[in-house]
């Protein structure tokens, strides 16, 4: 008979395995959702064999997250795949002590209360009208063309303009920032290979330079933007340094785009392959806010994060020790049925269902509340102008490998 430490080490090593399977195979990152739902059934909390920790459930990921000594500490948990002292060779993995993502207190209480100004509700609700002008620019040209690519043509542009506009990117540099910002922000994925690091070393050099010479020509010409408030910013005698100003660009651009449209890609893709739910949506689009929620909830653009602990942390009746490397399955954790009934299930009339999207505790987004109002504006406007929303052609959208940022390349979508 199998004694208790036999009947662990089998349920451990079957964790091991589907984990293995979640993070580097190319199907479990285009369909976390069965491993996810196994890991959970198996275990709360579990330690890896290479030494990390993974956490599934709701509760236990939001305690978590909250936890005083669940800290950011990007060298330990990117060191697997990058020399933990090479890291200074590398543009991606340099630029990030300067990101208030990536920082603790006090650095990081300091970095969000000087950039937490341009975020209160009412700074956000002062762009509404621009959102809606955009979004309705960008549903003039599906009614014109009647087909075309979502993701490029609407999912991308509409944050991109957004958070643009707000910083004081030019319109026409948009596009070109696109591919670079992407390739860089890889580097939150975990399992990256020598290669990736290099394509994100390029992008966060493209980047660097790109947001650089941006600073320098606001300190000369400082606009009605962001950035030239961000480089007037005070509080008492502290200032943004310059690598901080790059490190807010790239922050608040990237978080403003590719999280925001994979909330436009996801949520659409839902709808799309919900065809009742699409239509019950439409017949009341009162609900479209607790709809967003729900796309948040069911295909989450942010599927984990990852943090280090500088003290003990019990988790569901496990103590997670000082020094470990934790990964917070945010995904996982949408998907647990002792938080929502019947999880599988897309259900845009869902209530009492918060979401871990933004995380929890400290560095709970920031853009929020931005993400929420141009996802609200979007669909909103998306489906009352267009009855006959469609996908063009047979449903073959596949996701991009990736697991730490969820999203689809490309979308085709018809109106008619
Ligand atoms: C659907 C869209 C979005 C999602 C899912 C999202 C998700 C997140 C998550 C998960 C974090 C914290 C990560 C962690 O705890 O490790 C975060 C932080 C942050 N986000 Fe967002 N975000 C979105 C949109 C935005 C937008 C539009 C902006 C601003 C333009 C923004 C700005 C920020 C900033 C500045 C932080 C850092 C906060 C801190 O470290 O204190 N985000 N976001």
């Amino acid at each position: 008979m199998e004694t208790e430490t036999e009947r662990k080490t089998t349920v451990a090593d079957e964790v091991d395995g589907v984990l293995a399977e979640l993070f580097l195979t190319p199907d479990g990152l285009r369909d976390p959702y069965p491993r996810y739902e196994r890991i959970q059934e198996l275990a709360a909390v579990h330690h890896t064999a290479l030494g990390h920790w993974v956490v599934t459930g709701y509760d236990d990921v939001n305690a978590f997250l909250r936890s005083q000594h669940a800290l950011k500490d990007p060298y330990r948990v990117f060191a697997p795949w990058v020399g933990k002292d090479d890291w200074q060779d590398h543009a991606a993995l340099r630029r990030l002590p300067n990101i208030m993502l990536w920082a603790n207190p006090p650095d990081h209480t300091r970095l969000r209360k000087l950039a937490g100004f341009a975020f209160t509700n009412r700074a956000v609700q002062a762009m509404r009208p621009q959102v809606t002008e955009m979004v309705e620019r960008l549903a003039d040209r599906l009614e014109r063309e009647g087909s075309l690519d979502y993701m490029k043509d609407f999912a991308f542009p509409l944050p991109a303009m957004a958070t643009g506009r707000m910083l004081g990117i030019p319109d026409a540099d948009l596009s070109s920032l696109q591919g670079p910002m992407r390739a860089f922000q890889d580097i939150y994925e975990l399992g990256l290979t020598p290669d990736d690091l290099a394509e994100c070393d390029k992008g966060a050099q493209f980047t660097d330079d790109y947001f650089s010479g941006l600073v320098e020509e606001r300190r000369k010409n400082p606009g009605d933007d962001l950035l030239s408030a961000l480089i007037a910013a005070k509080d008492g005698e502290d200032k943004l340094s310059q690598g901080e100003l790059i490190g807010m660009c790239n922050l608040l651009f990237g978080a403003g785009f590719e999280t925001t449209t994979n909330l436009l890609g996801n949520g659409m893709l839902a709808l799309l392959r919900h065809p009742d739910q699409m239509d019950r949506l439409r017949a009341d689009l009162s609900l479209v806010p607790g709809a967003v929620e729900e796309m948040l909830r069911y295909d989450s653009p942010t599927q984990l994060g990852n943090r280090v602990t500088d003290g003990p942390v019990e988790i569901a009746g496990v103590e997670i020790p000082v020094g470990s490397s934790v990964v917070a399955l945010v995904g996982a954790a949408h998907r647990d049925p002792r938080r929502y009934p019947d999880p599988t299930r897309f259900d845009v009339t869902r209530a009492d269902a918060p979401v871990l999207s933004f995380s929890s505790g400290i560095h709970y987004c920031l853009g929020a509340s931005l993400a929420r109002m141009e996802a609200q504006i979007a669909f909103t406007t998306l489906l009352r102008r267009f009855p006959g929303l469609r996908f063009d052609g047979e449903d073959t959208v596949e996701f991009r490998p990736r697991l730490t940022l969820r999203g689809v390349e490309s979308l085709p979508i018809a109106i008619g």
